[in-house]
């Protein structure tokens, strides 16, 4: 009994990865839980690592599609570096362990502070997306008596074929700098005295399931990487951004060797070192988020079972409208109704996914949320109260809490009381 997902996979009647059944975790760790498999994370940097063999690359793991230490760490060890958003990914990269010049950071709003903080530490470059912000890396390196390498994110106004929230290098979207803007800014960086410009960069949107929006990003961009040439020749960096798609239901995306394969056939007569910048193509069919039916319930005109994991666990459904596949961990003959998987959130929208059809699940059955090692954990909240999930990492056919699932204590342990809410036999104290 095969499965779509590779790397997951049914033995016994149960679903394993790594050699590892699945309920086994459930039952020592509890629901909801996300699951990631180490190997699969490695093998997938690997192999577009391997297939990048022909030019000069760094591979900059996009840390905001999964940013557990852990998942840093099993990344960092092969090889990977990191392409962070904020102070705080810096943080983490770092403790991770991730070598600071194979980072780069990209974001439209990054502070001062965070500035500061990654010229310190003398990350590989900053993507540049608006004037201000060159010139505020200018200022604050100044300051440091430091000199930043920068690459210029422009907007290559390509569709990318995919969900309009995740797609980014469209004209009206607000990352990058407008295509017909971006001689004149390299020019402004040329100028400056305590910036070096190291090369131009793109990011066209997320979950793409075609080549041809990369092929065509590209070739839009090397014309201008050409005119850039002639103001500065020894620009060194072109950074692709990242952007594959994975499996979630039917899609049929390029596989990591074909992706890279058409970057090193558009790339390859050129001097450049290529960066990428992969989030979800390398951790999302890595990890399944498990949950258990509460409930089962008929309503009036729908049926819906109520898993303890929701919105605030896995928002991809709700925000996007993402499909995720449902699989039972323990496979039987189930009869097919069609009902709505909902989370226990008071909101309409908690949905992990609205009517399917869909296995008859009853209470007590654990459940796999396929896919779900990208943007699953990283985009979870405490709506509701409810304590964030644990992560656990499969390796070598075992497994460990990466992440220890959150207590009440946890929920309220940044709060405070002023004087004069404390309760009256603490206020005596
Ligand atoms: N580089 C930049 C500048 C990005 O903005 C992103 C993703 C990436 C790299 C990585 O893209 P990936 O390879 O993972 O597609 N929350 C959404 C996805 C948002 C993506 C944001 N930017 C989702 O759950 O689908």
């Amino acid at each position: 009994m095969g499965t779509i997902f590779n790397g997951f996979r049914y033995q016994d009647h149960m679903l394993c990865a790594d050699g590892v059944s699945l309920r086994e975790i459930a039952e020592r760790h509890g629901t909801p839980t996300y699951v990631y498999v180490s190997k699969l994370m490695t093998e997938a940097y690997e192999e577009l690592d391997r297939a990048l063999e022909a030019i000069p690359h760094v591979i900059c793991y996009a840390v905001k599609a999964n940013s557990n230490l852990a998942t840093l760490r099993t990344l960092s060890q092969v090889g990977c570096g990191a392409d962070i958003v904020s102070g705080g990914e810096l943080y983490r990269a770092l403790e991770a362990e991730v070598p600071a010049d194979k980072i780069v950071f990209s974001g439209v709003g990054k502070t001062k502070e965070e500035i500061d903080y990654a010229l310190k530490k003398r990350i590989l470059c900053f993507n540049i997306e608006s004037e201000q912000e060159l010139v505020a890396i200018d200022t604050v390196s100044k300051s440091l008596k430091k000199v930043a390498n920068v690459c210029i994110r422009v907007n290559p106004d390509v569709d990318p074929k995919t969900h309009p929230y995740i797609s980014t290098g469209l004209r009206d979207s607000k990352f990058g700098i407008p295509y017909r803007d971006a001689p004149g800014l390299v020019r402004q960086a040329l100028r400056l005295k305590n910036v070096n410009l190291i090369g131009l960069g793109c990011h066209i949107g997320s979950q793409i399931t075609q080549l041809s929006p990369f092929t065509d990003a590209i070739r839009r961009m090397m014309k201008l990487y050409d005119e850039a040439l002639k103001l500065k020749s020894e620009l060194t960096h072109f950074d692709v951004g990242g952007g594959l798609g994975i499996v979630y239901h039917k899609e049929k995306p390029p596989s990591l060797t074909a992706w890279a394969n058409t970057l090193v056939r558009e790339l390859k007569d050129r001097k450049l070192t290529l960066i990428l910048e992969p989030g979800r193509s390398l951790v999302g069919n890595a990890g399944v988020l498990l949950t258990s039916v509460i409930y089962a319930k008929r309503g009036e005109s729908n049926n819906f079972i109520i898993a303890d994991a929701g919105m605030n666990d896995l928002l991809r459904p709700s925000l996007y409208g993402s499909y995720h596949a449902i699989l039972p961990v323990h496979y039987r003959r189930y009869k097919k109704i069609k009902a709505a998987v909902v989370g226990p959130n008071c909101e309409s929208g908690d949905v992990l996914t609205k009517t399917r059809r869909i296995q008859n699940f009853q209470s007590g059955d654990l459940l796999s949320i396929m896919s779900a090692g990208a943007y699953g954990s990283t985009m979870s909240s405490n709506y509701n109260s409810r304590p964030r999930a644990a992560e656990v990492l499969i390796r070598d056919g075992r497994f460990y809490v990466i992440r220890e699932r959150e207590s009440f204590e946890d929920l309220i342990a940044r709060e405070k009381l002023p004087p004069f809410l404390k309760r009256a036999a603490a206020a005596q104290v």
